[in-house]
């Protein structure tokens, strides 16, 4: 099983980051992770220059190959909360995946992308509304035909100001809940 995580996080120790590591302690030790980390990928947004509309794909070409692979069984989208929502180069990645929708729309091309399941987590200092980064995240998941559920599939620490994630014990159980969902039984490494 590949599990493509898709990281908005610019803390490579940070609260996003220890999750995402309590996550990967529960699932199969034979399961292989390729990380994007969203602020080091340097991937732009996209600009609207309409490519896409008259040819398939998209005219740039960058690191955004490692979702177009389309290889992987399991997507993680995790960010930090920045004013409620992705972080900025995250919603870069997400702003590109209007390919799919163009392609379909304007060239009547079918959807390839092979069905995966995903994985939602999402940390936040406590002062903003989870509501427009979850919906954001529903979004690329439809694009990418990403199963998810967000009342089983949602792992987040959102008080992170207050209460360390370190401290937090609501992850674990998210977590727990979430690979049980998608995979039937949580591993314990
Ligand atoms: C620019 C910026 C905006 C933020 N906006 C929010 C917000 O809207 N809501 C919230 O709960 N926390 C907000 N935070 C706090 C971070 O989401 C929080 O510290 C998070 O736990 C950091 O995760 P990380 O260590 O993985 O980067 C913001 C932080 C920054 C730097």
């Amino acid at each position: 099983m590949k599990v493509l995580v898709l990281n908005g996080s610019p803390r490579p120790d940070g609260d996003t980051a220890y999750i995402l590591q309590l996550l990967k302690e529960k699932l199969p030790c034979d399961t292989v992770f390729e990380y994007l980390n969203a602020f080091e990928a340097g991937i732009r947004p996209c600009d609207d220059c309409r490519y896409c509309w008259e040819n398939e794909g998209c005219r740039i070409h960058d690191r955004m190959d490692m979702i177009w692979k389309d290889d992987y069984d399991v997507l993680v989208l995790a960010s930090p909360l920045y004013m409620s929502f992705v972080t900025p180069p995250l919603f870069s990645i997400i702003s590109r995946l209007n390919v799919i929708w163009s392609n379909r729309y304007f060239l009547k091309t079918p959807g390839r992308l092979k069905p995966k399941k995903g994985i939602l987590i999402l940390t936040g200092g406590g002062d903003g509304s989870p509501d427009p980064a979850i919906r954001i995240a529903q979004t690329a998941f439809r694009f990418l035909n990403v199963q998810f559920d967000p009342a089983l599939d949602y792992i987040r620490s959102l008080n992170t100001n207050c209460v360390p994630v370190r401290e937090d014990p609501e992850p674990a159980g998210q977590a727990d809940a979430a690979v049980r969902h998608l995979f039937g039984e949580v591993h314990e490494s």
